[in-house]
């Protein structure tokens, strides 16, 4: 069982980082959207039965996700559509952390946005928007939720800390059957060509389209920040940031394209 105060692990000298109980972290946040929607059980076809998760399903406190569970396990309902399930997860998301899921949709819609402009097929469009909804669902881990409500200027090691979510997110999407491609949205979104991203670019590794994509997207919305209106100023300082990071942070024709909807 993870004990929910506790990351053991930690990083290298070039900040990666590398956790021992990483597994135990991701099955916590898969736990914490079934309770939520315990339909989405249907998609992990490797938990048996009688698995912890569905121990505490049904003897948990929460009586609508056990009286839901008696519904569901059993019945036949699967999650056929790949984008309504990414969808159902971020509605999860929100009834946990309304600031984290719609953060997930905007960067959604502006990656889709950004990849329209893209000569790039409309599979790939679909693995872009599937992977933006869930690119940040490793911040569900308590101890980065935790980190990332601190308003103040983060110590070195908890900003370091914070480095997990993509590995988490990964292993969490993962168990819940994502497409390879959308779980490498996930685990890639803070990698960087000029290798000073997180997890590091390996020599000789190509960052593909669809994770560009959601790495500009996620940068736009970050920049914008979580204000209702946005400021007639806010687009010449989404431009001057991503002119910055060009060539080194951002794919050049990403940004062309991003600036072709702004
Ligand atoms: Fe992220
Ligand atoms: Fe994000």
């Amino acid at each position: 069982m993870t004990d929910p105060n506790r990351i053991s692990g930690g990083f290298d000298s070039a900040g990666d980082v590398h956790i021992s109980n990483a597994d135990e972290r991701a099955n916590e946040i898969v736990w914490k959207i079934l309770q939520q929607d315990s339909r989405l059980i249907h998609l992990l076809p490797e938990v048996p039965l009688e698995d912890d998760f569905i121990k505490r399903l049904r003897n948990g406190t929460d009586n609508s996700a056990s009286g839901q569970l008696k519904e569901t396990v059993g019945t036949s309902a699967v999650l056929f559509n790949p984008v309504n399930v990414a969808r159902r997860i971020v509605q999860a998301i929100i009834e946990i952390c309304p600031e984290l899921g719609f953060h997930l949709d905007r960067v959604a819609d502006r990656a889709l946005d950004i990849g329209r402009g893209m000569d790039i097929s409309s599979d790939i469009l679909d693995v872009v928007y599937q992977g933006a909804l869930l690119h940040d669902v490793g911040k569900l881990d308590s101890i980065v939720a935790d980190i990332i409500k601190k308003p103040c200027r983060l110590p070195p090691d908890e900003k370091l800390m914070i480095r997990i979510h993509p590995v988490l997110g990964g292993s969490v999407a993962e168990k819940f059957g994502r497409h390879p491609s959308v779980v490498e949205i996930v685990s890639d979104h803070h990698k960087r060509p000029d290798h000073h991203g997180y997890p590091r670019l390996e020599d000789g590794e190509e960052i593909p389209v669809h994770v560009r994509i959601v790495t500009v997207a996620d940068a736009v919305e970050s920049i914008l920040g979580n204000r209702p209106g946005r400021r007639a100023g806010d687009k010449a300082r989404v431009i001057a940031e991503l002119d910055k990071g060009t060539g080194t942070h951002f794919d050049p024709d990403v940004v062309a394209s991003l600036k072709g909807i702004l």
